[in-house]
């Protein structure tokens, strides 16, 4: 099982100027955290360069096309090449977390088998999103849960459910 895990705006933003849009809300916080613990978090380099720190207790993987990039801090792992496969193998040991942002999860769409996404209130004038369309296109809404901090939809590809 491989599942991406993310928070969009009412147009489907994720990101402006290389941060999250809105101000960080410690329940979405705690539930990303109880979901992710224990597992590999797979993320973009551009994702990975706006974390503050390399996120505890899971194993930290950040893709990138460059063997020679400088790493302003040190993650657990780097894939460079063959990135899908070494996504796919990698599920055989732990669970996996893709956590964004927006170019990872586009490319990976076909072997993300769940996207959890959160919904939170409002319209952030977003320079980042998911692509709407083709997610709903390629993956059906399973359950939906409102919670304080957003609206959790859990989207699983349609391959798997035929
Ligand atoms: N709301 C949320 O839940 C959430 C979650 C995560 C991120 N974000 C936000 O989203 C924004 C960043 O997202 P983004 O879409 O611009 O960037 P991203 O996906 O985080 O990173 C893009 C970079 O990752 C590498 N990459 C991605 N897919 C690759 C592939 N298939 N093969 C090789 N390399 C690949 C490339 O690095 P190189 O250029 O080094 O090759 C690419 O430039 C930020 O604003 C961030 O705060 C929001």
């Amino acid at each position: 099982m491989i599942r991406a895990i993310l928070a969009h705006d009412k147009d489907w933003g994720i990101g402006k100027d290389g941060d999250l849009p809105w101000e960080k809300n410690p329940e979405d916080l705690k539930w990303f955290k109880e979901c992710t613990l224990n597992s590999a978090v797979i993320m973009g380099r551009k994702t990975w360069e706006s974390l503050p720190f390399k996120l505890p207790k899971r194993s930290n993987i950040v893709i990138t096309s460059n063997y020679d990039y400088e790493w302003p801090k040190v993650p657990d792992n780097v894939f460079t090449a063959q990135i899908k496969q070494q996504i796919v193998n990698l599920n055989y040991e732990l669970p996996v977390w893709i956590i964004g942002g927006a170019q990872l999860v586009h490319s990976c769409l076909d072997i993300i088998d769940e996207l959890w996404l959160n919904e939170v209130e409002g319209s952030y004038d977003c320079d980042t999103f998911l692509d709407k369309e083709l997610i709903t296109e390629k993956y059906s809404a399973e359950s939906i849960d409102e919670r304080d901090f957003g609206t959790i939809t859990k989207w699983t590809l349609n391959e798997k459910l035929s």
